[in-house]
């Protein structure tokens, strides 16, 4: 029997989420809101702070909206907890998700240390969207235990899960994690290869490089770009209103790390993200992109 087997029948029971962002402390309320034990990890402990504040507001929002309880929330909440202490924390885990700095030798390092305190039969998942798990599988002694389990933003409301195996990866790993995704009550979507932008972001990235090549060239304005794609192909949201949310700094990251990867000048940042980003309008994180928000 594999270790990964081992966590099979064990159950899932704590997970351990390393980055108190916007992925990270939404991807732990969901785990929680599922019944896990989850702890959140930081290396800051204002980040800590500015997670739980925000998870406790969104629950309050829930409340408020009748689409749960205050014990539910209250409860969820409780089965959160928060520090700075990676060892600690992962030598608890039976899964762990990796949500911080998409930097492979930060990435390199958390992997290292989860390896080395976390128990022998628990699963290493990395959330990013741009870095295959055999990058971190590397260093660790448990590459059939690692893969990648990407979110989408935002992670509360998104179904969808890619589950990126890498060619170590294990058929039970890969099962395990399937059927984890599927209780949290998302949609998992297996990758079987490790290729850049995974399918979702590819997906996204065509048309968005196309709206920014239909604005470039005046054909129409942001606004009906963006409402084109909501009434005509019944998009929740346009090109221009989603890179407002992802934030024009990670889609400038995602096609240079895809770029790094294919070696291909089509995949680079589109001149236009690239100019907005100097300027830092980032989208909603800084109060203008290509539309203006209230802070
Ligand atoms: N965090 C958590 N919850 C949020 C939220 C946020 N930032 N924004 C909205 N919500 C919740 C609201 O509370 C609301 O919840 P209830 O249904 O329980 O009331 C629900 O989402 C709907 O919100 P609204 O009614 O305010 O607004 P909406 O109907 O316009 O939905 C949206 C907002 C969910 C963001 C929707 O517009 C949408 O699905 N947009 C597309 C998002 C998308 O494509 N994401 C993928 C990005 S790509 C990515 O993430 C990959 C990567 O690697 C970077």
């Amino acid at each position: 029997m594999s270790a990964a087997e081992g966590a099979n029948q064990r159950e899932i029971e704590r997970v351990l989420v390393v980055g108190a962002g916007a992925m990270g402390s939404q991807i732990a309320m969901v785990f929680a809101l599922a019944g896990h034990h989850v702890t959140i990890q930081d290396i800051a402990e204002s980040g800590l702070t500015t997670a739980r504040k925000q998870l406790e507001e969104r629950m309050d929002t829930a409340v408020a909206k009748g689409r749960t309880s205050a014990s539910a929330a209250q409860e969820a909440l409780s089965r959160l907890s928060f520090t700075t202490d990676l060892g600690n924390a992962a030598s608890a885990a039976d899964f762990v998700i990796e949500a911080a700095t998409e930097r492979l030798e930060i990435k390199q390092q958390i992997f290292a240390d989860l390896d080395r305190f976390a128990p022998p039969h628990a699963i290493l998942a990395t959330n990013s969207s741009t870095l295959g798990s055999s990058k971190v599988a590397k260093v660790t002694h448990r590459p059939e235990q690692v893969c990648n389990v990407h979110f989408f933003n935002p992670a509360l409301v998104m179904k969808c899960v890619e589950v990126v195996r890498h060619p170590q990866t294990s058929q039970a790993t890969v099962d395990i994690v399937m059927e984890l995704v599927r209780k949290i009550g998302k949609q998992p979507v297996l990758i079987n290869k490790e290729i850049p932008g995974f399918v979702a972001n590819r997906l996204m990235g065509v048309l968005r490089d196309e709206a920014l090549n239909l604005l470039g060239a005046g054909i129409a304005s942001t606004e009906d770009i963006d409402t084109a794609a909501k009434t005509a192909l019944g998009h929740p949201m346009g090109p221009f209103e989603l890179m407002d949310l992802v934030g024009i700094d990670i889609n400038c990251m995602i096609a240079e790390a895809t770029y790094a990867e294919t070696t291909d000048p089509a995949d680079l940042p589109h001149p236009m993200l690239r100019e907005m980003h100097q300027a830092g309008n980032l989208g909603r994180k800084s109060g203008k992109g290509w539309y203006t928000y209230e802070r």
